[in-house]
């Protein structure tokens, strides 16, 4: 009999945990039978950030984190099966994401489109016995997309209702959403910062991780001006098919429109415009689609202040957390490359040209057999 059990690792641009979904993956359906976070160690996380933003990287340093965070990912996998007590041979795949180090996909901006992501699948397979599925985004690049969001046709597999018009919005660091017209994906891009200059200003002025449940930024009042010059970056007035990430939205391109502005604005003040932006982001990138029905999922769905400013600017579309539909909302993105590994698996095609901009279908991802 066919095995059905896959493990989707996911770690984000967040760089909080490396998620671990154990997932039943088959043609009627995908549903997740346990969940983990493993941590990430601060060393880990730091070498991560500085590979992401220094312009000279040492080969053998960069290396030498591919070959670690392989190891962690085979951690993950290890500890996910012991305490659920499966063996790795009932596991049909492991669906890898990687972390990613650099993603510049647009053609605009490099005449050698990449993203990259790092996690060596060779040490996860040698480590756990499992097939691994890794490398999913470089396929759907070379066929000209974005290689990203590639959520969207997860979304559309387990989340379209008939007749229903819903959006799925994903929080992460990043934000990005899913259209789905009944059954049919009709878009998915990302649309801009979720958490990320959320968590980077309040890490630079509290020295905390992130903003628990949004107070710091219900603490404050919005600054109109601020909000409107962060507003008209050229991404968001760009359509879809798009995608970005900490190249783009960082702290350097928010002091940079801080200086413009020429204001001294109360950091708190500062923390509710950027809660505001990430709202207001995602509600304009979504207007048009007219939804019966918004659900939102990551991390982002747990920061109240942010979801009540969704529910605002969304209005009339009835807005939900995704647990709704079934699925805890950090569960998803895992679950997700637990599902691209099983469509990998089965040679089927899995991304969505009508989110990435690609040629055509492709089956992503490279698979290292155990
Ligand atoms: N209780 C909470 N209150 C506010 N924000 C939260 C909370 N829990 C998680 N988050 C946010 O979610 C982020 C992690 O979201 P996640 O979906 O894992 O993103 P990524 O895919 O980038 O790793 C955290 O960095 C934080 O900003
Ligand atoms: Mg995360």
């Amino acid at each position: 009999m066919n095995k059905t059990l896959f493990i989707g690792l996911m770690s984000g641009t967040s760089l909080d945990a490396i998620d671990v979904a154990l997932c039943r993956c088959t043609e009627s359906g995908t549903s997740v039978i346990d969940f983990q976070t493993h941590p990430l160690p601060e060393h880990i996380r730091s070498e991560v950030t500085t590979f992401s933003h220094s312009k000279e990287i040492d080969l053998e340093l960069l290396a030498a984190l591919d070959i670690k965070l392989g190891r962690l990912f085979s951690e993950a996998v290890l500890g996910i099966l012991k305490s659920t007590s499966y063996e790795s041979s009932d596991i049909a795949a492991i669906g890898s994401h990687g972390q990613t180090i650099r993603h510049k996909p647009n053609t605009d901006e490099t005449a050698f489109p990449f993203s990259l992501q790092i996690g060596d699948p060779n040490i996860i397979v040698e480590k756990t016995g499992i097939t691994t599925v890794a490398d999913f985004r470089r396929r759907d690049i070379a066929a000209g997309g974005q290689g990203a969001p590639l959520v969207p046709a997860f979304h559309q597999a387990v989340f379209s209702s008939e007749k229903l018009r819903r959006v799925i919005i994903n929080i992460g660091g990043f934000a990005n959403v899913t259209l789905l017209d009944g059954h049919k994906l009709v878009g998915g891009f990302d649309t801009g910062p979720g958490n990320s200059l959320l968590d980077k200003w309040i890490m630079q002025h509290l020295g905390l991780p992130f903003d628990s449940n949004g107070d710091w930024a219900n603490s404050g009042s919005v600054n109109g001006e601020l909000l409107k010059k962060l507003l008209s970056d050229k991404y968001f007035l760009r359509n879809g098919p798009k995608s970005t990430g900490k190249e783009l939205f960082n702290l350097t391109w928010l002091d940079t429109n801080l200086q413009k502005l020429g204001e001294n604005i109360p950091k708190k003040n500062i923390q509710s415009t950027l809660s505001e932006l990430t709202a207001q982001s995602i509600s304009l990138a979504v207007s048009e689609f007219n939804a019966h029905e918004a659900y939102i999922c990551g991390g982002g769905a747990h920061n109240s202040d942010l979801v009540k400013r969704l529910i605002m600017h969304l209005s009339p579309t009835k807005v939900e957390n995704i647990k709704k539909l079934g699925f805890e909302a950090d569960h998803i993105e895992a679950a997700a490359f637990a599902w691209l590994s099983y469509r990998t698996l089965n040679g089927l095609a899995s991304s969505s040209p009508i989110s990435t901009g690609a040629n055509g279908e492709r089956i992503l991802g490279a698979i290292f057999q155990a």
